[in-house]
């Protein structure tokens, strides 16, 4: 699966900001025709998107295109208007139920025959941002097409009926719902966006709280957000090391008839190992 630490909207409309994007080294690329493109412009971020894929070389980053939610009346020529160029994927917003991933799932498969491409080589992400989505989570998370859930920190709390805070305690119950179902299914946990998007430290401590919790990484909306955010979900040449460590001393004391051992005044034992596994494997696709 590829590493998405930072995935990057903007409005599908906006040529300028997609031009922009593709020379920024952000991993995900995100144009959007939900609520980033005007009800105005729906069409005309239909066109650009199509003509970005078409004619831009996105380099290393992934090119994704977020379609309007299922029952909203606009999906279905979203979804038709980009794919014939081949996106890395579609995102699908406030998914609330299996069934609308399995709608965007068939047509996908359909472009896919029809084009000659590797069957599953267009991605699913979707965005869980309602209660409903929180709800239906365990089946939502097992579908095969799936690579990702995108938690919606403004739309949960907008679903939900809460006031947002800085430390974002309103959502911790869902963030946590999110992470875990996604590790059972191993997919990828992306966290909520920092709109705050000037102020760079206030984003650094929601980055690294996400990454501590669990998540793989982060939505953003601005350039800015990119260095910062990509750096706080890439395990750090300290955790690197110490996890090393913790691998190397592992086997000794297992050879020792040794479960748990110390190292540097804390326990060692068998679920630090697979952190340290978990960190090591992290570090080794980044
Ligand atoms: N992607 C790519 N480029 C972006 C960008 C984005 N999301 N946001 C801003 N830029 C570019 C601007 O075009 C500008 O480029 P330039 O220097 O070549 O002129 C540069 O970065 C600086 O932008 P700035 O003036 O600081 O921001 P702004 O006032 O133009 O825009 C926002 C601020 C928040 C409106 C804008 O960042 C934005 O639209 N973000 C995405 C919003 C979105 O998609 N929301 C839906 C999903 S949550
Ligand atoms: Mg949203």
């Amino acid at each position: 699966m590829r590493t998405r630490r930072a995935l990057l909207y903007m409005p599908g409309d906006n040529w300028k900001m997609i031009s922009k994007s593709i020379t920024l080294g952000v991993d995900s690329i995100c144009m959007d025709m939900e609520d980033g493109a005007a009800i105005n412009k729906k069409v005309e971020a239909r066109e650009t998107i199509a003509k970005a894929l078409r004619e831009l070389d996105f380099g290393t980053s992934e090119k994704l295109a977020r379609i309007n939610s299922v029952g909203s009346g606009w999906e279905k020529e979203d979804i038709e208007s980009v794919l014939p160029f081949h996106p890395d994927g579609i995102v699908i917003p406030k998914l609330e139920d299996v069934s609308q991933i399995q709608w965007a799932s068939e047509i996908i498969e359909a472009a896919e025959l029809k084009n000659g491409w590797a069957i599953n080589s267009v991605r699913i992400l979707v965005g869980v941002e309602t209660a409903k989505g929180i709800l239906n989570l365990t089946e939502i998370a097992g579908h095969p097409r799936l690579d990702a859930i995108i938690f919606g920190g403004e739309d949960f709390a907008a679903s939900i009926g809460a006031t947002r805070t800085k430390d974002a305690v309103e959502l911790l119950y869902a963030r946590q719902a999110v992470i875990t179902v996604c590790a059972a299914f191993d997919i990828q946990p992306i966290d909520i966006v920092t709109i705050n998007y000037k102020d760079e430290e206030a984003l650094r401590i929601e980055a690294e709280f996400g990454a501590r919790l669990g998540f793989s990484g982060k939505q953003i909306i601005h350039p800015n957000q990119v260095a910062v955010t990509q750096e706080a979900f890439t395990p750090s040449a300290e955790a690197v090391a110490y996890a090393k460590r913790i691998v190397e001393t592992f086997e000794a004391s297992q050879q020792e008839g040794k479960g748990a051992y110390s190292l540097d005044g804390k326990m060692v034992d068998m679920p630090l190992l697979r952190n340290a596994q978990k960190v090591l494997a992290r570090a080794k696709v980044i």
